[in-house]
């Protein structure tokens, strides 16, 4: 198939080129880089022996879209393109509303112009807030706590809405848990700007030297340790899972959510000493005090993504961090260096 990926020199959508381009399908690759570089597709087609036709495009530009799809039969549309600071959406919410939410809106006009009407976009398990009970299942409460987490809660009604008004249309809302590790040839990964806000990158970067020592944010919640769960997930499983949920439009699902965890929780700690072990790196660390916002447990129950789209992550900790090392220690500067 033809695919349109938007987003796809970031971080997950260029490990599901890989994957897309591995299987046969052919890849149209839209990105604005305003948080990532070109050089990550470059690689992808190192790695792969495959073109990829890309197009540096920002999605609130409708002209632009419009051109790419009078120029490719596009067949679906996989849509990682977004912005995904938390902290950021708080200080700058209306980039955030226009960049994600009219950026999707331009994105399905486009596609309804063109007679497109099958997508998978990345959702999070921020749209459950802080889950009542874990494990989190499809059918929990979504809410919003950052303006981030609100544009992936308004983009989900909005894609439901679009389905419930015209039922040709095929929506699959992956929420992503945590995605960490990087692709095992350790040329591309995930290259943040600036200081990592998130957990894994923060600590290759304290491997590598870049930075002193871990911060970890509270040690008094009311878990086993004292230190938030997460259910952290290879970005690899992560990009395979795109491909069954691509198989899976062709059942006409109409609007579906699943969860892409692992279904199992770690804490920030258990996450530390997996990473020492696996690396056998010393990551110095201080418990600090919590950070604004953080959930105190949230782990997905995985059944329904394996149960209708057969699809389950198989990698553990240790090689999630084995991976994000490899990765991070070949390329201390990321894409830069
Ligand atoms: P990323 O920043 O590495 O990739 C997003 C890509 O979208 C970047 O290459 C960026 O340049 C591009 N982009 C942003 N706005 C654009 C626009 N208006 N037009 C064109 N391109 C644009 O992020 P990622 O980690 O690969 O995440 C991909 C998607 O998954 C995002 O939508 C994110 O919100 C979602 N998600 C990520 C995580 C995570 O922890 N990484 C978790 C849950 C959900
Ligand atoms: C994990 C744990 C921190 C950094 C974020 C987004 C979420 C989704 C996934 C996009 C927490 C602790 C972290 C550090 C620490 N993304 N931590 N010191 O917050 O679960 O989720 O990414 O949709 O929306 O919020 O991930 O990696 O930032 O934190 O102690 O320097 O590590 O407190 O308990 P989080 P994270």
């Amino acid at each position: 198939m033809k695919i349109l990926v938007t987003g796809g020199a970031g971080y997950i959508g260029s490990h599901t080129v890989v994957e897309l381009l591995n299987v046969g399908h052919e890849v149209v690759v839209v990105d604005n880089l305003s948080n990532s570089c070109e050089v990550a597709l470059r690689r992808v087609e190192e790695l792969t022996g495959k073109n990829i036709s890309f197009y540096k495009t920002n999605l609130l530009d409708e002209d632009g879209l419009d051109a790419i799809f009078n120029e490719h039969e596009i067949e679906a549309v996989i849509h990682f393109a977004g912005l995904k600071s938390v902290g950021e959406s708080v200080e700058k919410p209306l980039l955030y509303y226009e960049n994600n939410v009219a950026g999707t809106a331009v994105l399905c006009k486009v596609m309804v112009r063109h007679g497109v009407k099958d997508m998978v976009f990345s959702s999070s398990c921020t749209v459950y807030g802080e889950p009542a009970t874990v494990p989190i299942t499809e059918d929990f409460p979504t809410v919003a706590y950052s303006p981030y987490g609100r544009t992936k809660w308004i983009i989900e009604m909005m894609l439901q809405d679009l389905y419930d008004s015209d039922p040709e249309w095929n929506v699959i809302l992956l929420r992503y848990f945590n995605p960490v590790g990087a692709h095992k040839s350790g040329r591309i990964g995930e290259d943040p700007n600036g200081v990592p806000n998130n957990l894994v990158p923060f600590m290759t970067q304290v491997a590598v030297g870049k930075l002193e020592k871990l911060r970890i944010f509270g040690d008094d919640y009311p878990t086993p340790d004292g230190t938030c769960i997460r259910d952290y997930i290879h970005v690899i499983d992560l990009a395979v899972g795109h491909l069954k949920a691509l198989d899976k439009l062709a059942d006409n699902p109409g609007a579906v959510a699943y969860n892409f965890g692992t279904g199992s929780g770690f804490s920030v700690l258990e996450m530390v000493h997996a990473f020492m072990k696996a690396t056998g790196e010393n990551i110095p660390y201080e418990i600090v005090g919590r950070r604004a916002g953080d959930v105190v447990a949230a782990y997905a129950a995985p059944q329904k993504a394996w149960d209708e789209l057969g699809w389950k992550a198989e990698m553990g900790l240790e090689e999630m961090c084995a991976d994000a090392w490899r990765w991070q220690s070949q390329n201390p500067n990321g894409y830069a260096g």
